[in-house]
């Protein structure tokens, strides 16, 4: 049987650097686990406009699709804030997630112990934290027409976006969120403005109707999304997973990413409907960007980079034991005190590496053997 194929798209900034311990691991995997990958490798974000006037080439769309998984670093830069909107560098990343119909998010926020004391929040509130959000990531305000900017009746000027929702498009990622809290602590809370939101209404009703006809054993709440980002720094662990569309997740995914220390720390999963082989479309990134300002210093953390490759593993791949093996591993790294320098406290050390970061996770993983 042939191998499962990777399609790398390291993009921008940090995105090489991380990805190159990526790289390491897969090699491990390979030749320590006999788990072998095909691996190709293409260009997206800034690094694609530089080559193609383009931030995703149609080649690059068309091999995304025909993968099994996709593995992106980080999009954008400094250089690309004077281009037109059309091209620039996230527009690769959204025209990915739209055209392979990637519609469910999976962002988990996990607090490592030894990293409790790096949150920005008192150990208490964070330590054993375990969360995991489901953004809904191909429609809402970002897909929505009408959009644009237009001249308004006035001599200035209207920008214009729309936020759109499905029935189905509700219904397919609440199932989502419902399945994975069968395999968690049963629990669901969804997120809108219904108060303030007719698109908030319809997610609302829609979500509990999916409950009540094909979950009722699973617990589900409402909350409107404002509390939901005062409730997750007030006491983050009242929450299994939470489920809340494309912009309110966006937003609430980097709140719940500091919780854990440092956003260096967060992978996420992109799924969409399962392919002919069973498998389902899927793209792993880090929750991260592509931090132009330390890119190319050897300072990034590789971890969030790495972590979306175990995610990877569990749900591409059905290799849930190698991804907790990959996720032991980084946990045995930090609990030695290897710390990249965004796991700096403020009593100092010398941080290591980004590739130091990446050889002491191998070394972990050959210590699990
Ligand atoms: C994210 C990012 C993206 C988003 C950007 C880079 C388009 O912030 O994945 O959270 O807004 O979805
Ligand atoms: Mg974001």
């Amino acid at each position: 049987m042939a191998n499962p194929s990777l399609l790398i798209l390291a993009g921008d900034g940090i995105g090489p650097e991380v990805m190159a311990e990526v790289k390491k691991i897969i090699g491990w995997y390979g030749e320590k686990r006999a788990i072998r990958f095909d691996v190709s490798e293409d260009l997206v974000g800034g690094a694609a406009y530089d080559v193609h006037g383009v931030p995703l080439a149609d080649e690059t769309m068309a091999r995304a699709q025909a993968v099994d998984a996709v593995l992106l670093g980080a999009v954008g830069g400094p250089n690309y804030d004077v281009l037109d909107f059309s091209v620039k560098p996230e527009r690769g990343l959204l025209r990915l997630r739209k055209e392979m119909d990637l519609y469910a998010n999976l962002r988990p926020a996990q607090c490592f112990d030894a990293l409790a004391d790096f949150s920005s929040l008192k150990p208490e509130i964070v330590a054993g934290l375990d969360i995991m959000i489901v953004r809904e990531l191909t429609s809402g305000v970002y897909f929505g027409e009408p959009r644009g900017i237009f001249p308004d009746n006035e001599g200035g000027r209207v920008g214009i976006n729309t936020q759109r929702y499905t029935t189905e498009e509700i219904r397919r990622v609440a199932r989502s969120a419902f399945e994975l809290a069968r395999r968690r602590n049963n629990k669901v809370c969804s997120m809108e403005k219904a108060n303030v939101m007719e698109s908030g209404i319809l997610w609302r009703e829609e979500v509990q109707w999916v409950h009540d006809n094909e979950y009722p054993d699973v617990a589900l709440s409402h909350m409107y999304a404002d509390n939901g980002a005062m409730q997750l720094v007030r006491w983050p662990k009242q929450f299994d997973v939470i489920v809340t569309d494309n912009l309110f997740g966006d937003v609430l995914s980097d709140c719940a990413a500091m919780l854990t220390g440092s956003l260096g720390m967060l992978p996420s999963a992109s799924l969409g409907a399962p392919m002919a082989n069973g498998r389902p479309k899927a793209l792993y990134e880090p929750v991260h960007g592509s931090a132009p300002d330390i890119a190319g210093q050897g300072k990034a953390n590789p971890i969030a980079c790495i972590l979306s490759f175990a995610m990877a593993l569990r749900y591409s791949f059905d290799l849930g034991d190698e991804a907790a093996r990959l996720e032991k591993a980084v946990e045995k790294v930090l609990a030695d005190g290897v710390r990249t320098a965004d796991l700096m406290g403020p009593e100092g050390g010398t941080p290591v590496t980004t590739a130091e970061m990446g050889d002491a996770i191998v070394a972990a993983l050959d210590a699990s053997l």
